[in-house]
């Protein structure tokens, strides 16, 4: 049976809602029929640059070859298995090898599906384990433009705002820091910690670039300073490196440019190296430790139907082995000539705060502001035109290449943005 192109949109017009679009005035979806690399080929004979790694997630390009090979493989071996009384060659070598490239002391690897769920388990896993261990703690500090996902948890613990203001009732309570970029975010964790540090649980994180909250970027030693703090106050550390893990700001995790280990770190998107979705929550062995118990009601009572899938958990181990040196030159090549674009526009009278971390570049125009900006729609309509794909946070403009990206690659994407901003 053979589909006509016309078919595919018009079934998408008719049946699909999409994530986070409204759909009132939308213009049709893009039809794309594969993706290659960094670029993705649509129905009408496109070839678009993919500069945001396709919502963060692909990380050595589309459709690598090693990646559709263990696909393929483990597809045709153990395609899916309830993962309580079974365990398998994926799950179990991949959680080892992912181990042995995390900051030190995570040790135990808990699977889920997504960045949500990772955090929704980190969560958890902190509250439950304080509780096992019959301590009253439970409050949970989280940072003011923080975004960490959209289930209830992952929006409790995010900044509140245009995402979360329909279930504002609804969402817990939490103690919230200023972002380390607009304010002074250790002095008010040590005020808070005066007033209520015995009842504080956990701390949680975006390491160093805070992403969908505005790619906020902030120093090292304010993140060693919030884990130093939680230690030595006995509450649990989370970084969700869900954008940042495996090299997006350099290192493979974020948490090593400050030379931390957090007690819990949440992973996901490029844990398959951006190819299927699998969320992985990693914690300490004294986290653990707590859940051991006679009493069964010590149990981490959670879990997911595809909860350690084997041909992601497969797919994450080849994305692994191709986070090699070569990797790394390529990163740090990304990362130069975002400097160098970075600076082709910093002199525009609209740009603002232009700034780079690893693989990650973004500055902020002074036109509106916050999520609902229109410039930033004008500016990804604008890149489409020329075959790039763009989707600016309302005002903050950032590129955030998949690793096999070249700088000329992202030279024309930034040439791109420079034409656009001459166009205002
Ligand atoms: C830091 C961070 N945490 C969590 C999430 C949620 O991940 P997902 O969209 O896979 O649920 C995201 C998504 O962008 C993220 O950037």
């Amino acid at each position: 049976m053979t589909t006509r192109f016309s078919d595919v949109v018009a079934a998408d017009a008719r049946h699909i809602w999409h994530p986070y679009t409204q759909h009132l005035g939308a213009l049709p979806a893009i039809h794309a029929t594969s993706a290659s690399g960094a670029f993705i080929h649509t129905a009408d004979g496109r070839r678009i640059f993919d500069a945001i790694s396709s919502w963060w997630v692909t990380l050595h390009g589309h459709s690598h070859p090693a990646i559709v090979d263990a696909i393929t493989r483990q597809a045709a071996m153990l395609d899916q298995i309830i993962f309580t009384s079974f365990t398998h060659e994926p799950a179990a070598l991949f959680a080892r090898d992912l181990v042995a490239i995390l900051p030190e002391g995570l040790n135990r690897v808990f699977f889920s599906d997504d960045g949500s769920t990772a955090v929704e388990v980190a969560v958890k896993m902190a509250l439950q384990y304080h509780a096992n261990r019959g301590s009253k703690r439970s409050i949970v500090v989280a940072l003011e433009n923080a975004y960490h996902g959209d289930t209830f948890g992952a929006m409790s613990v995010s900044g509140r705002g245009t995402f979360t203001d329909p279930f504002s009732s609804l969402l817990f309570d939490v103690r919230r820091l200023p972002d380390p970029t607009t304010g002074d975010t250790v002095a008010a964790f040590d005020a808070l910690l005066e007033r209520e540090g015995r009842s504080i649980a956990a701390l949680i994180v975006e390491p160093l670039l805070m992403g969908a909250g505005g790619m906020l970027m902030y120093d090292e030693a304010t993140l060693a300073a919030l884990r130093n703090r939680a230690r030595d106050n006995g509450i649990l550390f989370i970084a969700d490196e869900v954008l940042t893990g495996f090299g997006r700001t350099g290192p493979l995790f974020a948490c090593e440019r400050a030379g931390i280990a957090p007690d819990i770190i949440c992973l996901s998107k490029g844990l398959t190296g951006g190819t299927l979705p699998l969320g992985g929550t990693v914690a300490t062995d004294e986290i653990f430790d707590a859940f051991l118990s006679e009493d069964r009601h010590r149990t981490l009572f959670h879990g997911h139907s595809y909860t350690a899938n084997p041909i992601a958990c497969a797919v994450g181990r080849a994305s692994l082995a191709l986070l090699d040196d070569h990797c790394a030159r390529r990163r740090q090549a990304i990362h130069d000539a975002h400097l160098a674009g970075i600076a082709s526009v910093a002199s525009h009278p609209l740009v603002r705060n232009p700034r780079a971390i690893g693989t990650v570049a973004a500055f902020d125009l002074a036109v509106g502001s916050g999520y609902l900006s229109p410039i930033g729609r004008d500016l990804a309509a604008f890149a489409l035109q020329y075959d790039i794909l763009l989707r600016p946070l309302g005002n903050v403009v950032y590129v955030l290449p998949p690793f096999c990206a070249t700088p000329t690659d992202l030279g024309a994407v930034y040439s791109v943005i420079g034409q656009f901003l001459e166009s205002l």
